[in-house]
């Protein structure tokens, strides 16, 4: 059997971190597309990550494009396209442009890489994954976006800073949007099992939530532009849930009807990630005031999918 492939479009800040992330993992080949005006930047970078190989071992190819034909056979393809925010932007100020890019990025991959689950990171993300799925036309089990491993995993580093324990024995859980609309859920985060509510006072845990909820707008006032370490970590733990078909539960954007009464959006949930792509969804008892957030949560997807399918009635 031959090496899987993992495709990234976009080859910029969180694109060329992916591309790093994959490689250190040796998840397979890469193939990292950019437009052509980029082509040269992003042979370039990719030539240069290819060059740690000898020192970090591993074994792959490693390619910039701006030709999607170098997709091919992709088992999973991570969609980072896009405009990122500046200061004072939020990640709602971005639709217009990035449904643009996403819908163009989405049909390049349904032709080239038709048997591929796409993970999408453009933001606003929840509009861009609706978007991506009107575009290619693909399943909805193959379609996920990537919020959750982020958000979770910034709550869970701002609780291990506090606790002065390892982020390995945190587990945590959040559904809904990303950032400032994920619905925290604290009586579902614990450390080594035990429940943090025994480990932290209220305030502290609420403090994390809160620095969680807006992690992204700390770092884009502190850089100027948006984070990409972090990001691609996410993007990169779901594609190896997906290539090495480990059935992991992780937080994603996922399509959901029935579940959580949602009625077809994709939306934060756990879901189980394998070789199927989205392989299930995860529900978990909420109370009435976790109920009522999620519901809050929702709806702001809600208005975003009206907002692409009204500006671009082709998406409808
Ligand atoms: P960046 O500007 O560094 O890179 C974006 C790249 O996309 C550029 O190299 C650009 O040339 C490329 N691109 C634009 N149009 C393209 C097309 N049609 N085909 C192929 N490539 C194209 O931006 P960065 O920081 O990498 O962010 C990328 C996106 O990810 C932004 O929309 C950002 O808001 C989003 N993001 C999402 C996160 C999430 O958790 N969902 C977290 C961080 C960023
Ligand atoms: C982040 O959360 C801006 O979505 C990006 O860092």
């Amino acid at each position: 059997m031959g090496r899987a492939k993992l495709s990234i479009i976009g080859g910029g800040n969180v694109g060329a971190s992916c591309a790093m992330w994959a490689a250190s993992k040796e998840l397979g080949d890469i193939v990292v597309i950019d437009i052509p005006d980029k082509e040269d930047a992003t042979k370039g970078k990719m030539l240069d990550l290819l060059q740690c190989a000898p020192i970090e071992r591993f074994d792959c190819s490693i390619t910039g494009t701006a030709d999607y034909a170098a997709t091919a056979g992709s088992e999973v393809v991570i969609v980072t396209a896009g405009l990122p925010r500046k200061p004072g932007m939020s990640r709602d100020d971005l639709i217009q442009t990035n449904v643009k890019i996403v819908k163009s990025v989405s049909e390049q991959v349904a032709k080239h890489a038709p048997d591929a689950v796409m993970i999408v990171v453009s933001n606003p993300l929840d509009a861009m994954v609706y978007t991506a799925w009107k575009s290619s036309g693909f399943p909805t089990n193959r379609i996920l976006g990537q919020a959750g491993c982020l958000d979770v995993a910034r709550y869970r580093a701002f609780l291990s800073l506090e606790l002065g324990c390892s982020v390995e024995d945190i587990q945590a859980l959040l559904l809904g949007g990303h950032g400032d609309d994920m619905v925290p859920l604290p009586r579902y985060t614990s450390v080594h099992g035990i429940p943090i509510q025994q480990l932290l006072p209220e305030a502290t845990i609420t403090a994390c939530v809160d620095r969680a909820k807006v992690g992204g707008g700390e770092i884009v006032k502190l850089m100027g532009t948006s984070a990409y370490y972090a990001p691609a970590s996410g993007s990169v733990q779901m594609a190896e849930a997906i290539i090495k078909d480990k059935k992991r539960i992780l937080p994603c954007a996922a399509y959901c009807d029935r579940e959580y009464g949602v009625g077809g959006y994709f939306v934060g949930v756990p879901c189980v990630l394998g070789s199927g792509g989205m392989e299930k969804v995860i529900e978990v008892e909420l109370d009435a005031a976790e109920r009522t957030l999620m519901d809050e949560s929702i709806s702001h997807v809600k208005d975003l999918v009206k907002i692409v399918s009204t500006t671009f009635p082709e998406l409808a």
